[in-house]
């Protein structure tokens, strides 16, 4: 698809790989929605890229459509959605203090699986009602999984589950919305610099850095957004999720 001009809703956008992706859009001439639960991060990044943001808590039905509703109302219905609002929770299923509490569980299901298929389903029905473009393509999704969807490490359980069902979900949908011409792809990155990972000290990031084959160091944030872009304007990729990870396997731990 071509970027220019095109409405973009970019879903945790504010922030790390996210806010990257939103940037390189509205370089690209996309008209850019921020949607984040931070929104003063998201006001921020808008300012600077001249786009335009809207709180949502993606784990909400009426948050997301009032959301969706605003970006539509100021540039239009998107033809573009990055899913890429996320948390990291941690945890044993069954730990020092016994076993994972449910909710604990949960509430990564909820942000990141729930969230994108929320905004996903939102969304799509949007697309489905514009005119096509070249090649009969009505609008394209790019969610954002994660390597530990593949190989979840110890303590990953909800992380790695709900991350498992991004990737389940690609295929599906892209079949589903085949013959409206959206399509649906994945990135599954390995291990990003990023606010996420910020928060772990310093010699655990360069220790991690070490693990991967190569380039030997953590993926830049405007390294996914520029493959979240070759996936907007490669129509011929779909139904597909692409590891972004420098050929990074974890560890059990
Ligand atoms: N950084 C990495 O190494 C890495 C690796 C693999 C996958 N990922 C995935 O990439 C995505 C982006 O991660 P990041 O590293 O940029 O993290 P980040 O913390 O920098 O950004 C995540 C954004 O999501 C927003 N968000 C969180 N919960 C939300 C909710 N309920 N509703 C709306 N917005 C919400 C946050 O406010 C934040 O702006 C996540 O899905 C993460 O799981 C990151």
């Amino acid at each position: 698809m071509q970027i220019q001009n095109v409405p973009a809703l970019v879903v945790g956008g504010a922030s790390g790989l996210g806010a990257a992706t939103a940037r390189r859009l509205a370089a690209a001439g996309a008209k850019v929605s921020v949607l984040d639960f931070n929104i003063e991060a998201a006001q921020a990044l808008a300012h600077e890229i001249g786009g335009f943001a809207v709180r949502c808590n993606v784990t909400s039905a009426e948050s997301a459509e009032d959301a969706i509703r605003a970006a539509r109302d100021r540039h239009g219905a998107a033809r573009i959605l990055i899913n890429t609002a996320g948390i990291a929770p941690a945890g044993k299923i069954v730990g020092r203090n016994g076993p994972l509490p449910l909710d604990d569980f949960r509430k990564g299901i909820e942000v990141n699986l729930i969230g994108s298929f929320n905004t996903l389903r939102l969304a799509a029905a949007d697309m489905m009602a514009l005119e096509p473009l070249a090649d009969g393509e009505r609008g394209v999704v790019v969610n954002t999984a994660s390597i530990a969807g593949y190989e979840g490490q110890i303590g990953q359980a909800s992380y790695a589950a709900s991350k498992g069902g991004v990737i389940a979900l690609t295929i599906q949908a892209a079949r589903e919305f085949a013959s409206v011409g959206i399509r649906v792809c994945t990135i599954a990155p390995g291990l990003f610099e990023t606010p996420m990972m910020e928060g772990l000290p310093e010699n655990v990031r360069a220790s991690l850095a070490t693990t991967v084959p190569f380039p030997r160091r953590l993926g830049r944030a405007d390294e996914f957004a520029k493959q979240a872009l070759n996936i907007v304007e490669s129509v011929y990729l779909n139904g597909e999720t692409i590891r972004l990870d420098a050929a990074l396997r974890m560890a059990a731990k």
